[in-house]
């Protein structure tokens, strides 16, 4: 369901300024249930889009130029087709990465205008920034009629944040975001892009998400060096197990045997992917037989290696899990997404999640001296057009 408060105030925006636009389309945040920086290292994840959503209103110019509003921001940038580079001021290297890509690989865009507005939360790991290159690749596919099919645009808009903003995320965000279902969560094999939607009906549950706050200035250089951790920890498995190409084919007696010795931060990386990767199919038989209980130890499971190996969590989001994990009434509980702040997911039995809200909000109130926030969240479709 669009949001019409966002879609009357972009409407506004972009008439006042360029007059009538084409059309608007959306694309949603997202949350991950389990397997988490397991994407990059091409094993699985377990997503889904969410009810929040980046909206995008755009129409084409008559020359080569770019211009762009971003109306909660109350911020402009106008640049030229012929002459794409990092703007400087981040939100819009977003939509103009995936304009390089699309340029790239060869399609002849023209300019354009477009007014981007959401009430996805910024910052907080609910990928909003995936959410904006899907919304300008899906609209931009439609404005100049490119016929990409989703998985084509999931790509190129990846590979805008790997190349024009210089984050080396994996596939997870913008897959989620393009493919997403009412009620389904995405089951991505992130070395082959193959997929499933598994049910994830919400009738006697509701999906917490709460706000650390916290937004760490190291994220995304602390990302690319994960990666990097990693990918050395292949390297040196491959030099016994010259068939392993990437941590999805290796073992945890491979981790043991090769890593265990050496570097401790790799070996702990390592550790912490080949166990999530494992634990994320488990958690899949859990939903088959609708344990959610076993599902939830899974989650924090899950965060604990976030926390104790891959060392990617912060003290906000560990308090928050710790506090939850007391509850009868919460299932499961985890850090979500890269790290480093942003929020907790939490799985909580249905009408039981108001009332956490108010205990915890004074309990992070003394502890962090900062205000907890709260959203609820529903499963929602992905990328669409909006009527
Ligand atoms: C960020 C990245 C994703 C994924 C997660 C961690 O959200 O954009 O590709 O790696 O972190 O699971």
């Amino acid at each position: 369901m669009a949001n019409q408060e966002i879609l009357s105030k972009l409407n506004h925006v972009f008439n006042s300024r360029f007059g009538e636009p084409a059309f608007i389309a959306r694309s949603p945040g997202r949350i991950n249930l389990i397997g988490e920086h397991t994407d990059y290292n091409m094993g699985f994840v377990l997503p889904a889009s969410i009810d929040k959503a980046i909206y995008i209103v755009i129409g084409e110019r008559n020359d080569n130029r770019v211009h762009l509003v971003a109306a909660d921001l109350g911020d402009s940038y106008e640049t030229d087709l012929g002459s794409l580079h990092q703007s400087g001021k981040h939100w819009p290297d977003y939509v103009l990465g995936v304009v390089d890509q699309l340029q790239q690989a060869g399609h002849q865009l023209r300019g354009f205008n477009a007014a981007l507005a959401g009430d996805v939360p910024l910052g907080a790991g609910l990928s909003s920034s995936a959410a904006v290159e899907c919304a300008t690749a899906f609209a931009l596919d439609k404005l100049f009629n490119l016929g990409l099919d989703r998985k084509t645009m999931v790509q190129l808009s990846q590979k805008a944040e790997n190349e024009f903003v210089g984050v080396k995320c994996g596939i997870m965000d913008q897959f989620a975001s393009m493919f997403g279902r009412p009620e389904q969560l995405i089951r991505l094999d992130c070395r082959s892009l193959a997929y499933e939607y598994i049910p994830f009906p919400t009738k006697d549950i509701e999906i917490l998400l709460l706000d650390t706050g916290v937004k760490h200035s190291l994220a995304s250089s602390e990302y690319n060096l994960r990666r990097q951790e990693c990918e050395e920890g292949v390297r040196i498995i491959a030099q016994q197990y010259p068939e392993v190409q990437s941590l999805r084919d290796a073992t945890i007696a491979m981790v043991e045997q090769c890593l265990a010795n050496g570097d401790s931060k790799v070996y702990r990386r390592c550790l912490y992917v080949v166990q999530e990767i494992k634990r994320l199919q488990d958690a899949c038989m859990d939903l088959t037989a609708n344990d959610l209980r076993s599902f939830g130890k899974k989650m924090f499971e899950t965060h604990k290696g976030l926390s104790e190996l891959y060392e990617v969590s912060c003290p906000e989001a560990d308090a928050l899990v710790s506090m939850a994990g007391k509850h009868d009434s919460v299932y499961g509980a985890r850090m979500m997404g890269g790290g480093f702040g942003g929020c907790t997911i939490n799985i909580v039995a249905r009408g039981a999640a108001d009332a956490l809200v108010r205990e915890l909000q004074p309990l992070y109130q003394q502890q962090f001296n900062r205000q907890l926030k709260a959203y609820k969240v529903r499963i929602d479709e992905g990328s669409s057009l909006v009527n």
